[in-house]
């Protein structure tokens, strides 16, 4: 198929950024979306052209880098999937695709399609962990009984891979729904617990320092997300965050 591209064109964080278009032939519906941009930045090499910058790594939903705003929509049209897993089969001939970089004021630009997510690390580091004892008197992780029900959704939770869908969703900008997964990964497991006050405390007062918006519960954040996080783990960190804040 062909396809008209508009690509958020912007040199670096400092310079305003504009709509580019350029044309793609012979796209194939069994390509990736990045495949496909892979094709436009041969074309754009080959022309002697400043190729279009963009985040990805694994390719394949695991690292969260492929942070691309597609037709209005975090990580395209499809759902539960990255930018990476999204396929040319969704889009048809002659389409045209609108490609920008996720936006949020915690989240600026650095080139093009690559913004800096930094944010979402301080918060990590902010809390996001547990400390373990290892002078040798650890204690084996499995002698510690965990119920199946809380096991499984500590393990949903765990599977935010910190791709920032959320907050490019958001009208708010909101990392409310990231946090809340991170926070409740721990929170639900007895190895979290210890540390369960300073870590919702020190995390919710990072998010609010990197200038993330507050949540007003539309819900678009779990609409978009490519995990299927799920707004429980808003109401689990805010439950977290007042008996932290109470005691
Ligand atoms: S909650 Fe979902 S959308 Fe937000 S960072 Fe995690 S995986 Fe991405
Ligand atoms: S490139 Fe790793 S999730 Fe898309």
């Amino acid at each position: 198929m062909n396809l008209t591209l508009k690509v958020w064109r912007q040199k670096n964080a400092q310079d305003k950024g504009r709509m580019a278009e350029y044309k793609v032939t012979d796209i194939s519906d069994h390509m990736s979306f990045l495949e496909m941009l892979d094709v436009l930045n041969e074309d754009l090499v080959s022309k002697n052209e400043e190729p279009v910058a963009f985040d990805h790594d694994c390719r394949e939903g695991i690292c969260g880098m492929c942070s691309l705003f597609i037709n209005g929509e975090a990580h395209g049209p499809d759902r539960l999937i990255t930018t990476c897993q999204l396929h040319m089969r969704k889009f048809k001939d002659g389409d045209t695709i609108y490609i920008e970089p996720f936006r949020a004021k915690a989240f600026p630009v650095i080139k093009d399609l690559i913004v800096d997510r930094m944010a979402f690390e301080r918060i990590q580091q902010a809390g996001g962990f547990i400390s373990v004892n290892t002078s040798g008197n650890t204690t084996d992780a499995n002698s510690i009984l965990i119920p199946k029900n809380d096991a499984d959704l500590s393990m949903d939770a765990a599977s935010c891979i910190g791709c920032g869908a959320c907050v490019a969703t958001c009208k708010n900008s909101s990392a409310m729904l990231f946090v809340s997964a991170k926070v409740s990964q721990f929170a639900l497991l007895p190895q979290g617990k210890i540390e369960a006050k300073e870590r919702v405390m020190n995390m919710v007062k990072q998010m609010d320092l990197e200038g993330f918006g507050n949540c007003t519960n539309t819900e678009a954040c779990e609409v978009e997300c490519p995990k299927g996080i799920s707004l429980e783990n808003i109401a689990r960190m805010n439950r977290e965050y007042l008996c932290a804040s109470l005691t």
